[in-house]
């Protein structure tokens, strides 16, 4: 897709990967809302890419909140005229042990992770492809593209990772799924969904 002038919605915009995204995008051309629940340093990326001339903005967001996350789609409509790219980039992780020392895994600690990661990604999905429709079709016939973060994790042996390997492999099942892919093909909707499986960099 081209990305001139296109509006670009980056969860987790504000570190890591997800930054590195925006800052590629920005250079792109793309106008860029990071979502994120770091407001310093997401507001002083925002910032310091506006100052090179970008479009890029903030928006502080829970993933894994609906109203929050609308508000930031909102704000990608309203700032960058559209959401027509979707990266998926926010994630948290824990080491825990099933059964550790101090006793079994906690599951709270393993419910937070599933929710971030993997409910934070399907409410993102779920809330840009109804935007997505609003779209106009490019020549191709294409509304919107949407990019999930899982991991390595999903698939490899790594102690003490089961709540992020769980959530990892959450996001594979969910952007293979053809029942994920037709729902969108079906509606019309001309959305590509991919995930990308990062090995490891410094979180
Ligand atoms: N670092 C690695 O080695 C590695 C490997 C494979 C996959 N990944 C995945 O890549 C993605 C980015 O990882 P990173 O290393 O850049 O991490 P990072 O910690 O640098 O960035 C993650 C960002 O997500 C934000 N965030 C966390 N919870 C949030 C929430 N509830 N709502 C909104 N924002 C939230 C954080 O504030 C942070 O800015 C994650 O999904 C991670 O699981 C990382």
């Amino acid at each position: 897709m081209e990305l001139k002038n296109r509006g670009v919605l980056v969860t987790g915009g504000a570190s890591g990967l997800g930054a590195a995204c925006v800052r590629l995008l920005a250079q792109a051309g793309a106008k860029v809302v990071i979502a994120d629940l770091n407001s310093e340093i997401g507001e002083t990326l925002a910032a310091e890419l506006r100052g090179e001339g970008a479009g890029v903005f903030f928006a502080c967001a829970n993933v894994a909140s609906e109203e929050s996350l609308k508000a930031a789609v909102q704000t990608t409509i309203e700032k960058c005229g559209g959401v027509h790219v979707l990266i998926n980039c926010a994630g948290i992780a824990v080491i825990e042990k099933v059964l550790g020392k101090a006793g079994p895994h906690s599951l709270e600690s393993f419910q937070r992770v599933i929710n971030v990661n993997l409910i934070g990604t399907f409410n993102a999905i779920r809330l840009a492809a109804a935007a997505m429709a609003e779209n106009k079709p490019t020549e191709e016939g294409e509304r919107g593209v949407i990019i999930n973060t899982a991991s390595i994790a999903a698939f490899d042996e790594q102690i003490g990772q089961a709540a992020y390997s769980a959530s990892k492999g959450g996001i594979v099942g969910m952007t293979l799924t053809t029942a994920a892919l037709s729902y969108l093909i079906n509606r019309g909707l001309g959305a590509r969904l991919k995930s990308q499986i990062p090995f490891f960099f410094p979180m």
